[in-house]
């Protein structure tokens, strides 16, 4: 199928091109380089260069091309921005997903894939979380995340717009071609890893008294590749007339703590990891971890990569080639 994916520049967009290469999809990626790189969509996949915004751009671009479906990547994710300036969430995350919508109501494309994520559900204090628990996100991101998925819900009853919201947990590692190379970078792996080659500052642990077996914080790292199908799994089962729903992803009910991420780096790369120790950060909940049964038994996803040390150790390769 026709596919177009916003945000297509960026780490997740990227890998996804790939896998959807490999699958025999056309593909278009619709990104504004705000923080993606040219370089990472893939050929024979087009980059069409515009911003969310312009409703004119991400019009042409839907019926030019003719997509059939959407994978909508694009938006601004990083948790203490989106505290410090709301509004640009909202715009970026919210009226940028509208303009979105709008384009397709217009083109014609109907079937859409979302870039949600574990925000949306907040601190939950049941572990591992299921789609059916709460969402009470604690920061405008998780905010901007779920009242998207709300519209696509109502988008969905109103036009026949049928979508996927993938709630994804931490994503990490890398392929060959395409890993993280975030602008400004605060996700955990790629910090370990840029310690390890010498190329970064001493790793901070904020908080080593949580209610966890060694203090640290608890995530739910899920390998890039493993998301990617997961797409390519949701897109395939809308064209087959899926109705519109939301799964999680993350590695399927196991979480990994800050030290065990370090200590995963230190065995890959046989490196020195300085650490330094720091208060916790506020809001930072101890354990996030997903289950992973619904997408499971719906769409028949599983994560091939399930190892920590897999994960980091794609993620260590591309750390040393680029
Ligand atoms: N990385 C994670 O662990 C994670 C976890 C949960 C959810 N997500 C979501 O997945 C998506 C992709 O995340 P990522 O880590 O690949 O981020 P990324 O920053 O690498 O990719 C986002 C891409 O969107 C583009 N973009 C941003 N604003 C745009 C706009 N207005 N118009 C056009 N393009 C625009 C950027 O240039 C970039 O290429 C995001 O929506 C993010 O919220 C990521």
């Amino acid at each position: 199928m026709r596919v177009l994916v916003t945000g297509g520049a960026g780490y997740i967009g990227s890998v996804l091109i790939e896998e959807l290469l490999t699958t025999g999809h056309e593909v278009f990626a619709y990104d504004d380089l705000s923080t993606g790189h040219r370089d990472a969509v893939t050929a024979p996949a087009r980059l069409i260069e515009g911003d969310l915004l312009d409703a004119a751009a991400i019009g042409g671009a839907l019926r030019d091309h003719r997509v059939e479906a959407v994978v909508h990547m694009a938006g601004r994710a990083l948790v203490g921005e989106s505290v410090a300036d709301p509004s640009a969430y909202y715009r970026a995350n919210v009226t940028g997903g509208l303009v979105l919508l709008e384009a397709m109501r217009t083109s014609g494309a109907r079937r859409l894939v979302f870039s949600s994520s574990a925000a949306v559900y907040g601190a939950a204090d049941k572990q591992p979380i299921d789609e059916t628990d709460p969402t009470l996100p604690t920061n405008p991101y998780g905010e901007t995340k779920l009242a998207f998925e709300r519209a696509l819900r109502w988008y969905g009853a109103a036009y026949g717009l049928r979508s996927t919201s993938l709630r994804y947990f931490n994503a990490a590692g890398a392929t060959a071609r395409n890993g993280e190379r975030h602008p400004r970078e605060t996700h955990l792996i790629p910090l370990v890893l840029r310690a390890a080659a010498g190329t970064g500052s001493a790793v901070t642990v904020f908080g080593e008294d949580y209610p966890t077996a060694d203090g640290t914080c608890v995530r739910d790292y899920v390998h890039v590749s493993d998301l990617a199908r997961a797409h390519v799994l949701a897109l395939e089962a809308l064209a087959a007339g899926g109705q519109t729903t939301a799964y999680n992803l993350g590695r399927g009910g196991m979480g990994a703590s800050v030290r065990e991420v370090i200590d995963a780096a230190r065995r890959v790369t046989g490196r020195e990891i300085p650490v330094r120790a720091a208060p916790r950060r506020p809001g930072d909940p101890p354990r996030l971890v997903a289950s992973c049964d619904r997408i499971g038994r719906e769409l028949g996803w599983s994560p091939a990569h399930p190892t920590l040390e897999e994960i980091v150790e794609s993620a260590w390769r591309y750390q040393l080639h680029i």
